[in-house]
C-alpha cells in the first residue's frame, strides 16, 4: 500500500535510527516521531512511487519500496528498499516486494523501460538480492562514499523491461 501518514509508528522510528538498518542508506540516526511525522506528511502530498511493505499474514509494516526518482522522458526511475523488521530478515520478503513493484513498473501505464539502483559494495546482502532479481552491474564509483571502515564504492546496477527489447 502507498507509504502514508497512517505508517508513523515507534517502530519506523527505531528502524530510521538502528545502525545496522541504516549502515548503508543515506538517511536516518536523527530521527524522532515528530521528524518521522513531517517525513510522511511530504510523502502523502507528492505523487511519488513509494509503498510500504505489510506481512501478508498479520498486516504488519516490515518495510519500504519506492522507484524515486522517476525520468518520464527517458523511462527510468530509481529503485530504493529498506526492510526495517530485522526479525523478517533472510525470508524472501524483500525480493517478493521488489518483483511486484518492479513488474508494475515494467507494465502499462508506466511502461518504465528499466530501472537503475545505487548500492554500497559492502552490502552483501542488498547485493545478492538484486542480482537475484536480475538487475546487473552498470559501473562503479570508486571510493564514493565514507564508512566506519574508511571508504566504499557504489556499484551502480539496473535491470531492463524484457518488453522493449
Ligand atoms: C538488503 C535487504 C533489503 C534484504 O532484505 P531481505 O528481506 O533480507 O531479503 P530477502 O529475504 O528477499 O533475501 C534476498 C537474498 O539475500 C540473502 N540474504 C539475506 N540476508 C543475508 C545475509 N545477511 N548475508 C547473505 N545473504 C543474505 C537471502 O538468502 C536471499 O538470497 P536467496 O534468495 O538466494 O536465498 C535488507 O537487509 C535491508 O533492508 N537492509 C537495510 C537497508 C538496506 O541496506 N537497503 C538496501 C540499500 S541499497
Amino acid at each position: 500500500m502507498p507509504l502514508g501518514l497512517e505508517h508513523l509508528s515507534i517502530d519506523y522510528v527505531k528502524w530510521m535510527n538502528d545502525p545496522e538498518i541504516i549502515a548503508y542508506l543515506e538517511t536516518g540516526g536523527d530521527y524522532t516521531i515528530e521528524k518521522l511525522k513531517e517525513f510522511l506528511t511530504q510523502i502523502e502530498k507528492y505523487p511519488i512511487l513509494f509503498w510500504a511493505i505489510h506481512l501478508k499474514s498479520t498486516n504488519k509494516h516490515i518495510g519500504n519500496i519506492k522507484i524515486d526518482p522517476v525520468n518520464l522522458k527517458h523511462k527510468y526511475g530509481e529503485y530504493g528498499i529498506m526492510m526495517g523488521d530485522k526479525a523478517e530478515w533472510g525470508k524472501g520478503f524483500a525480493k517478493e516486494a521488489s518483483q511486484l513493484v518492479i513488474s508494475y513498473c515494467f507494465s502499462v501505464p508506466l511502461n518504465l523501460r528499466k530501472i537503475n539502483l545505487g548500492v554500497y559494495s559492502e552490502n552483501i546482502s542488498a547485493i545478492k538480492l538484486y542480482k537475484n532479481l536480475g538487475f546487473v552491474e552498470e559501473g562503479r564509483y570508486i571510493k564514493h562514499v565514507i564508512t566506519k571502515k574508511g571508504y566504499d564504492d557504489i556499484l551502480r546496477m539496473a535491470i531492463f523491461n524484457p518488453s522493449y527489447e
